[in-house]
């Protein structure tokens, strides 16, 4: 039986823990280039015991950005910084990964530190402010909520294909920065988001209607970098399977589209929901592990390698999602800011036996060995788990 500390070989890949860095855009990128902040906090996460280490979704055009202070691959002059973030994020015994992505209707957005609407979502500009631009789309409908409502543009057809080969280019400039897992953001209301779900989709041609059809941009995607993407490493793609809302995409639609992303070459499903829409039936968004059930059906029904995120961060929790064998890897975006050695940390919450055999040999070594007060090098004793009733006896 896997714990949250077995490793993981995916492809040719291994994993030394079922640990994830999620992907978290940073907003601290000038011309989508990576520079010494992105190598430091992604090499602190990796050196933190991560197995598995993304930076941000990277843009794969400009107008494919959240901001314009977000990252991307979209030129080969943006090659070098990647590369120095794969470098430092192996030194420190982790897999360098990269998430491709578009933001589509969601795009030309203030960075949320630099001002947010009343209801705290993110702030929308203008298509003719210095920092905006008009945002792409299956279909000319805005997102609509949260200022999001200037007019976009519907793609043509040529132009998802132009749009495909983008996603090539990209991918081919991940390899040479070094990348050995690459995945498609297909969630969030982001681009692949709204193609797969009728609140955003409404084209009559062969990317919109049936599952199928709304499928076919991602199939598309996939198939364009599986053909320069090595078979031995990973590819993986993070699919909003559900918009929580009846007229939006439908988490059944969801599994099938895995199934045909899986007959095309895809290795692992990351699940997400598609925020298509704030309109949310009973949003679950404070649930503990509320996406876990669902990728456990698609581990089943599809039989796809899953992962997935939200509110994971609790170790016993994640730890027994992978005992339970429900989904394959844990992905942690909140708890992987507050804390870089969440991995250490968590195992020395679970009584994992060597909590320092996470981090690189020579600091292991230290932590392990030097003599000295131990409680006295920030890592104090763990005290024995308590069952509730005990801790409310104590209380
Ligand atoms: C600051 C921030 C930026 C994020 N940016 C991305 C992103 O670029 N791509 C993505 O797929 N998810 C993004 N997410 C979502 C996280 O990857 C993760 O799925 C989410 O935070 C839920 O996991 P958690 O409960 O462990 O935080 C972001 C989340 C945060 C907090």
């Amino acid at each position: 039986m896997p714990d949250l500390f077995s490793p993981y070989t995916l492809k040719g890949v291994t994993l030394r823990n079922r640990t994830v860095m999620s992907p978290m855009t940073m907003y601290n990128s000038v011309d989508g280039q990576l520079d010494d902040y992105h190598v430091s906090y992604l090499g602190a996460r990796a050196a933190g015991g991560f197995a598995l280490v993304f930076g941000e979704q990277m843009a794969i055009t400009p107008e494919g950005r959240t901001t314009t202070s977000c990252g991307g691959i979209w030129k080969d002059s943006q090659i070098e910084g990647h590369a120095r973030v794969c470098k430092i994020i192996e030194r420190m015994g982790a897999v360098p990964a990269i998430q491709l992505g578009h933001t589509g209707r969601k795009g030309s957005e203030l960075p949320p530190h630099r001002g947010v609407n009343a209801n705290g979502s993110k702030k929308q500009l203008p298509p003719d402010h210095p920092d905006g631009w008009t945002c792409l789309a299956p279909s000319a409908i805005p997102y609509g909520s949260g200022g999001h409502i200037y007019p976009v543009h519907a793609l043509t057809v040529e132009e998802i294909k132009g749009l495909h080969q983008s996603y090539a280019d990209a991918a081919v400039r991940a390899l040479a920065a070094g990348y050995k897992w690459l995945e498609l953001h297909f969630a969030h209301g982001y681009l692949g988001a709204s193609f797969f779900s009728p609140l955003a989709n409404k084209r009559s041609d062969q990317y919109g209607g049936s599952v199928a059809n709304r499928a076919r941009f991602h199939l598309e995607a996939i198939d364009a970098v599986r053909a320069v993407w090595p078979e031995k490493y990973p590819l993986t793609m993070r699919l909003g399977v559900d918009d929580l809302n009846p007229a939006g995409t439908q988490f059944d639609d969801a599994v099938e589209a895995i199934k045909m992303m899986k007959a095309h070459g895809l290795d692992l499903a990351d699940l997400s929901l598609g925020f298509n829409t704030d309109e949310m039936i009973d949003s679950p968004m404070k649930n503990v592990g509320f996406m876990v059930e669902r990728a456990h059906r698609v581990r089943s029904e599809v039989g796809i390698a899953v992962a997935t995120s939200w509110n994971l961060g609790v170790p016993q929790n994640a730890d027994r999602y992978i005992r339970q064998e429900l989904i394959d890897l844990v992905m942690l975006g909140r708890p992987a800011l507050a804390n870089p050695h969440w991995p250490v940390w968590a195992a020395r919450e679970l009584g994992y036996g060597s909590p320092f055999s996470l981090v690189q040999s020579d600091w292991r070594w230290w932590l392990e060995n030097f003599r000295g007060h131990a409680p006295s090098i920030g890592w104090p004793e763990v005290q024995p788990l308590q069952a509730p009733d005990q801790a409310r006896k104590a209380a």
